[in-house]
């Protein structure tokens, strides 16, 4: 075996012979850590029976492939239950409750022994969360607090779990490779570790991952292509709403999100989320209209809310919360060529309530409306749903 050093962007995975202060592939500065690469013989014995492609017709599929948890909303997010045989990341900032996820789903399980590894916190720790939150069904949820892959490994042999968290991968190692856990090359060789757990003994694999201050999750975006399924769970700290989003799914539509409402005893799910995101609107209020927008497979109602106001000096400014703001500048043209609304001298912002992000174009009538309407001060009919492409 050779042991070479090499250094590797932590950000894009750019390698080097040397250490070098910003990455001349994606810009960043300081991004450079040393990681030891040990070069396996590539030329090892290989078994006649992996000689062997097979034809599509003979491969059979086992019809309950997918592991139905019993938490709507976290089903419908990945296509209606968890594939055999999946690695799914499951990112979000600290703290936003991706622990707490994972548990209620554990806890929601009727069948299934769940493997629960964590390098973060204690089995005491866990312990007091799941006694929090009331969970049932513990006797089925094996916890390990371990980082090391080698021993996870012979867990994995005895314990023969059906479903495997990781918490998190950032804290998970392989003693092989001598680079700290946490870094880029660790986290990609624990993540092909699990995944080939997952496909050669066909039990899903859960990677919770922390999202780093750009919003990428695990740092780098390498281990994306890795996995079948990444999830993405969001929030603002001072709302108790979270949203459960698909950003990639190899069994299912991505634009899927899941409702939930964090509370003293856990994560409820939301299953009427309109209700939630109409809540907070205030009736009689210029410049907000209900749209009906399709997330995923369910048609889900929002508050568009836009603000115009003259500009006091200079460019007037656009802002977009929640929409694309080249999508914006385009409904304020097509106002002011077609509808002859001058906007020119105003400042106009526009927000989607409750923290989602659309990009579904049957909402850009209601953008334009709540514009018209703060523009001329006048309020949009309370129980109005505007619906329209422009
Ligand atoms: P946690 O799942 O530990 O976050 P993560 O794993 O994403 O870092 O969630 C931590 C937050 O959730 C913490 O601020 C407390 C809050 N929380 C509740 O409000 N209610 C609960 O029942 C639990 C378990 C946590
Ligand atoms: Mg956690």
């Amino acid at each position: 075996m050779k042991v070479t050093t090499k250094y590797v962007c932590q950000s894009c995975g750019y390698e080097s012979p040397r250490w070098i202060g910003k990455c001349p592939s994606c810009s960043q500065w300081n991004t450079f850590q040393e990681e030891v690469a040990q070069k396996v013989n590539a030329r090892k014995v290989i078994k006649q029976t992996q000689l062997q492609a097979v034809p599509l017709d003979e491969i059979t599929l086992d019809e309950t492939q997918r592991i139905c948890t019993g938490a709507a909303e976290f089903d419908r997010v990945l296509g209606g239950g968890i594939v055999r045989g999946s690695v799914i990341l499951l990112g979000g900032d600290p703290g936003i409750g991706k622990s707490t996820l994972m548990m209620q789903v554990a806890g929601q399980l009727k069948n299934e022994i769940i493997l629960y590894i964590s390098g973060e916190e204690s089995a005491k720790q866990i312990k007091l969360r799941a006694e929090r939150m009331s969970l049932k069904n513990m006797n089925r949820l094996l916890l390990f607090n371990e980082t090391n892959m080698d021993v996870i490994n012979e867990v994995i042999e005895q314990s023969a779990p059906d479903i495997i968290v990781v918490d998190s991968i950032q804290t998970m190692y392989r003693p092989m490779f001598e680079s700290t856990p946490g870094t880029l090359g660790q986290i990609r060789e624990c993540t092909s570790a699990f995944v080939k757990i997952a496909k050669t003994k066909s039990i899903p694999v859960f990677l919770i991952g922390h999202v780093t201050k750009e919003g990428v999750i695990a740092g780098p975006k390498v281990i994306e292509h890795m996995v079948d399924t990444v999830l993405q769970f969001e929030g603002e700290m001072h709302h108790s709403y979270r949203i459960l989003r698909t950003l990639k799914n190899r069994f299912g539509s991505t634009n899927e999100i899941g409702v939930f409402e964090m509370r003293e005893t856990g994560l409820v799910e939301v299953l009427n989320p309109s209700e939630v995101f109409l809540s907070e609107r205030t009736a009689g209020c210029s410049g907000s209209t209900v749209v009906a927008s399709i997330e995923g497979t369910r048609p889900i109602l929002i508050e568009v809310q836009a603000l115009v106001t003259p500009t006091s000096y200079g460019t007037p400014q656009r802002n977009a919360t929640g929409i694309d703001l080249r999508r914006l500048a385009l409904l304020i043209a097509v106002l002011e060529k077609r509808v002859g609304v001058m906007l020119g001298t105003y400042d106009v912002f526009v927000n989607i309530a409750g923290g989602l992000r659309i990009d579904e174009p049957a909402i850009d009538l209601g953008v334009a409306i709540s514009i018209v309407s703060s523009l001329r001060d006048r309020a949009v009919n309370a129980q109005c749903a505007v619906v329209g492409e422009i």
